[in-house]
């Protein structure tokens, strides 16, 4: 789709670059609109353009089948920017020779020869990431070198008359340090463009989006309490006529303390409240969970009854046929995980956002995602320019399943007794039990489902690291180990109960998360993890439970590491969640996934 202001924006093209799209994320950050578009169009098509980016791509100017541009883009008089592929094609097209050797992958150390223009207010030596196999060699006595590094003689060039440019590393990663500024150099310094930098200007821009998709048709949506879709529902709510959509929210009685006050407050805070229907189905998910002890079928019950609510309220509020979209918060990651990235996160999130039934709809063009070409710090910031409380828009992501895949349960009383575990001479002050509990992890190349080592001793992070990846990666029996950080009693003496999700756990768990956030959120630390669940476990020696803290820090879930949060906001809340009524012990989580993952089950 070509857009609308297209003089005051970028057309990219893309020729099949993985980081493509963060071109365009990154002018969005400048506040610089831009379309990603096919290497089919004719130059004509892109001539409204303020700029052209060619993008980086997998592929070797050589090879016959590697995607290209039509060469008359030059002849445009429009500025153009080559990234890497684009960078060599466009070195190519002007006469350049571009040659196969010389791999650089990853940081280099790039030298400016020419400062002004693309480089401009950046220093004359930076670090760029790069990515390739082949390089432009020589140039033409009409093209000007800016810049090289050790392994690259032509890193970047111009033809400054004809504000052409081409550079051979990713300006649009961030482990390219000035890249942001080397974007907006061109964006705004060589092509022109206004940044439009009123925030009411882009929810403007998005909302038109929104009513020219929908037409007169309506809206519905299913609204998780989670980030991504309160934002998208808030955006869609804003630019449609209350009569024309309607969100729903199931209580499932699985939520997190004040979670369902907290967005009912927002929505009507936002003079959205019309619009949200809640439904209180808690007696009815916890009945279908009743006596139910593995994980896996937990999952499969909710998903269910998630279908089944959603089936009855859409009959009963009249919702059918082709007036009505689907709406959904599904953001740029499940997009890409949903075209393939192994792993149960992407999974699970594929299949809440793009199973049959949805595909279905996406065939026939009946579902709407408003921040399809967002990432989650961008919703974010959507969603605080909409006006959403912070405790919405900030919040740590939070699984479907709910409190139900953090509360542990148990048939039967355990068989197995707490045996000792040995440990290597160097971790003589911890003293380790193995509890007969166990928890699933990922090793290899599939999930496990094992036994979990608990520690006494002291909070050595370096320590305890080494001693959990020991445990786990030489030994077959364990995949996660945890220290005890409350509750003194031998942990010899430790029983696994006969448990079920019962509402007094749940609201044992919902209290010991409570005070985890409040006190992260008191000690302003709670940007400083990426999650942080909190898990009730069926440990204890009066018959009791144990709470185990799990923070985590990771970029999308996938891999992660146990955060190593400071002493002093650990032993605050290890302190106050042990005197929580039926909580004997709080443990720990020192473990990465690999070996274990981030929830327990
Ligand atoms: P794991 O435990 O697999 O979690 O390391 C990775 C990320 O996925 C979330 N997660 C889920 N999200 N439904 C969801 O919507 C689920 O069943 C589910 N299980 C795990 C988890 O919270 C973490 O962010």
């Amino acid at each position: 789709m070509i857009h609308k202001n297209a003089s005051s924006a970028i057309g990219i093209v893309d020729l099949g670059g993985q980081y493509c799209h963060l071109i365009a994320r990154r002018l969005r950050d400048l506040r610089i609109n831009a379309d990603i578009l096919s290497p089919e169009l004719p130059a004509e098509e892109l001539r409204e353009y303020a700029g052209i980016i060619l993008s980086g791509g997998p592929s070797s100017v050589y090879d016959s089948a590697s995607p290209s541009v039509d060469p008359r883009i030059i002849e445009l008089g429009s500025p153009v920017l080559g990234i890497c592929y684009g960078h060599q094609l466009l070195a190519m097209h002007l006469g350049a020779e571009v040659k196969p050797g010389e791999r650089e992958f990853g940081l280099s150390r790039l030298a400016i020869t020419e400062g002004d223009s693309l480089f401009r207010d950046t220093p004359a030596i930076q670090k760029v990431w790069m990515s390739h196999s082949d390089s432009v060699d020589s140039l033409p006595p009409n093209l000007l070198p800016l810049a090289t590094t050790e392994r690259c003689g032509v890193a970047a060039f111009a033809d400054l008359n004809r504000r052409l440019f081409g550079v051979q590393f990713h300006p649009e990663v961030t482990h390219s340090e000035h890249g942001l500024a080397i974007l907006r150099n061109f964006g705004i310094g060589v092509c022109g463009i206004n940044p439009d930098v009123s925030a009411t200007t882009r929810l403007a821009g998005l909302e038109e989006e929104i009513r020219e998709k929908v037409g007169t048709r309506s809206v519905f949506f299913l609204v998780s309490g989670g980030v991504d879709s309160s934002v998208a529902f808030a955006l869609c709510a804003r630019a449609l006529p209350a009569s024309r959509m309607l969100g729903l929210y199931v209580d499932t009685g699985l939520m997190r303390e004040g979670e369902t006050e907290e967005l009912q407050q927002s929505f009507r805070h936002l003079g959205l409240s019309e619009q949200l229907r809640v439904r209180d189905e808690s007696e009815r998910f916890l009945r279908s969970l009743e006596g139910v002890a593995d994980p896996e079928k937990k999952r499969r019950i909710i998903g269910r009854l998630f279908v089944e609510v959603q089936e009855e309220a859409m009959r009963e509020y009249g919702i059918e046929g082709t007036k009505w979209l689907l709406g959904q918060g599904t953001i740029y990651p499940d997009t890409i995980e949903s075209g393939g990235t192994a792993g149960r996160a992407a999974v699970i999130k594929t299949h809440h956002n793009r199973c049959a039934e949805v595909v279905a709809l996406l065939e026939k063009g009946q579902v709407i995602e408003p921040l399809a070409e967002f990432y989650k710090d961008e919703v974010r910031e959507v969603g605080r320019e909409l006006g959403l409380e912070p405790a919405l828009t900030n919040r740590w992501p939070f699984p479907g399943p709910g409190l139900a895949i953090r509360i542990l349960c148990n048939k039967a009383r355990s068989e197995r007794p707490v045996r000792r575990v040995r440990l290597a001479n160097d971790f003589a002050e911890y003293r380790a039990v193995r509890l007969p509990l166990k928890s699933v992890g990922v090793q290899g190349d599939g999930r496990t489902y094992r036994d979990v080592v608990a520690l006494d001793g002291p909070l050595d992070y370096a320590k305890l690291h080494r001693i959990s990846s020991d445990l786990c990666n030489l030994r077959t029996s364990f995949n996660r180990v945890v220290v005890r950080i409350a509750g003194k009693w031998d942990l010899l003496k430790a029983r696994v109960y006969p448990s079920a999700l019962t509402r007094e756990r749940l609201a044992k768990l919902r209290r010991a998360d409570w005070i985890t956030r409040s006190v992260m959120h008191d000690a302003g630390m709670t940007d400083s993890v990426w999650q942080f669940p909190v898990i009730l476990l069926p440990v204890g020696r009066k018959g009791g439970d144990s709470v185990v803290l799990r923070p985590v820090n990771s970029v999308d879930g996938m891999t992660a590491n146990f955060a190593q949060l400071p002493f002093e906001a650990l032993n605050t809340m290890a302190k106050r969640i042990v005197r929580v009524p039926g909580v004997e012990a709080v443990f720990l989580d020192c473990t990465d996934k690999p070996p274990s993952t981030i929830e327990w089950e």
